[in-house]
């Protein structure tokens, strides 16, 4: 296999703290030498004529020019759903991890609310055979933390994390009871691994449909109260607390369950937690605009949880950027407000929309927002040859070029769904080559033919 070379890009480690201009070599999949132009100790990247680590010469890579761009690790996002198996007319495998490298990320945790449920090994072997077969980057299924995500039995964790389970979520619920979790999170522990928990309690989940606020009480909703999250996270915390194993709270969405994030993580509680693209770009007011595309677990809140999101992904306490891309058919969509099933679509908009309400307002900087979306997931993940770039690492990258206007056409997407509010939205920064160990699978809109071979 032929190498490859990144020339003349802004090079962005958030792991290494390195932001220089320079030449990344890779070969074999992996990054083997990175050459700084402002180095003291070489002539300038552009210059060099074979691989400092092979000696290999430079007519034998193939060069990509990423003159005006950032070359970040690529994104790893922690919670995708891919739909397969079982609802491939929404999402398959296939498309899902294209929509996946058309935003950036080379590799996603993949939800086990599938039908039927990745609760056991054969289910997670096809996935990751199909993951194999089909898929454009990185596929890491994440099993069930009960069986059939019903709440009253723990799954196989040993046997599921040996077969390949990063981690455990019965996620579209929260799991069931606390001493459930406490069980769940003993043996997650025992096994090394963690649960990631989707925080609403069980009882205040049944009807609601929107944020419990002004927008539910004008258009006439059920709503999603604050406290039906806040309850479960601080539940979560209690629990981790008590048995020191790790949980992982998924997409936060409010100021309390943010601000206990902060606190417990302050008294050492082993608590991690991401947030989506959505929960910080928009409030409930958009449901009055989008419908049912703006209909989603947890849902748009209000302004000042907004605030204490955003806050959160500046400060440390929020871990990582997930997208929760939830695909879902348009006739379902379509069924009315209410009975339209909770999602939407996230991974081609995601970097956009971060750039747009994090880094362009200025709430954070490109170490920080790209942590938020490689190196720290992948720390999250206990995967240190991924979100880096630096020698040794795979070559999982992504190129962007930060200065690109685009608007987001979700008729443009690789997903098989359309399911997004964003559809027509504005954005400066795009995403413009996505590599998977060492090899291309998106450029320039297209999928590289071949996919991903990891
Ligand atoms: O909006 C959501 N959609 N939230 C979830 O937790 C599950 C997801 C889905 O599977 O559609
Ligand atoms: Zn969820």
């Amino acid at each position: 296999m032929a190498g490859l070379i990144i020339t003349n890009g802004r090079i962005i480690c958030p792991r290494t703290r390195r932001d220089a201009t320079g030449d990344v070599w890779i070969e074999e999949g992996r990054i083997v030498d990175i050459e700084l132009q402002s180095s003291p100790t070489n002539s300038g990247g552009r210059n060099k004529s074979a691989s400092m680590a092979t000696g290999k010469p430079r007519n034998q890579f193939e060069e990509i020019d990423a003159r005006g761009c950032i070359v970040s690790p690529g994104f790893v996002d922690l919670h995708t759903h891919l739909r397969e198996p079982g609802g491939e007319e929404a999402e398959t495998i296939a498309t899902g991890t294209a929509a996946a490298a058309a935003g950036g990320f080379s590799a996603v945790c993949c939800m086990p609310n599938t039908r039927p449920v990745n609760d056991n090994i054969s289910v997670m072997k096809m996935i990751l055979e199909r993951a194999q077969a089909t898929g454009s980057v990185r596929v890491f299924p994440v099993a069930a933390v009960s069986i059939g995500s019903r709440g009253e039995q723990l799954t196989d964790f040993e046997a599921l994390k040996a077969a390949g389970a990063v981690c455990f979520s019965d996620d579209g619920k929260a799991v069931r009871t606390e001493t459930l979790m406490k069980n769940a999170l003993e043996v997650a522990k025992r096994v090394g691994s963690f649960v990631s928990d989707h925080c609403e309690a069980w009882n205040a989940a049944e009807d609601g449909v929107i944020h419990d606020g002004s927008v539910a009480r004008e258009l006439g909703i059920r709503g999603l109260p604050r406290s039906s999250e806040d309850s479960m996270v601080e539940r979560d915390i209690r629990a981790a607390e008590q048995t020191g194993a790790h949980v992982h709270i998924a997409h936060i969405s409010t100021a309390g369950a943010v601000s206990l994030v902060r606190h417990a993580k302050q008294q050492g509680v082993a608590v991690t937690c991401e947030a989506t693209p959505h929960h910080f770009s928009l409030t409930d007011e958009a449901v009055k605009k989008y419908g049912a595309d703006a209909k989603m677990k947890p849902p748009l809140r209000a302004a000042s949880d907004v605030e204490a999101v955003v806050e959160g992904l500046a400060d440390g306490t929020i871990d990582a950027i997930a997208t929760d891309h939830a695909p879902h058919l348009a006739s379902e969509k379509a069924q009315g407000f209410a009975a339209a099933p909770f999602g939407i679509t996230g991974l081609e908009a995601a970097l956009a929309l971060a750039l747009q309400q994090l880094l362009q307002p200025g709430h954070l900087d490109w170490f920080r927002l790209l942590e938020l979306l490689s190196s720290s997931p992948a720390r999250i993940l206990g995967r240190p040859d991924l979100g880096r770039v630096d020698v040794g690492a795979w070559g999982d990258l992504t190129i962007l070029d930060p200065n690109q206007e685009w608007v987001f056409r979700a008729s443009d997407s690789f997903s098989k769904s359309r399911n997004t509010p964003f559809d027509g939205w504005k954005f400066r920064g795009r995403v413009r080559t996505t590599l998977v160990a060492g090899k291309v699978v998106f450029e320039a809109g297209a999928m590289r033919p071949g996919g991903a071979d990891h």
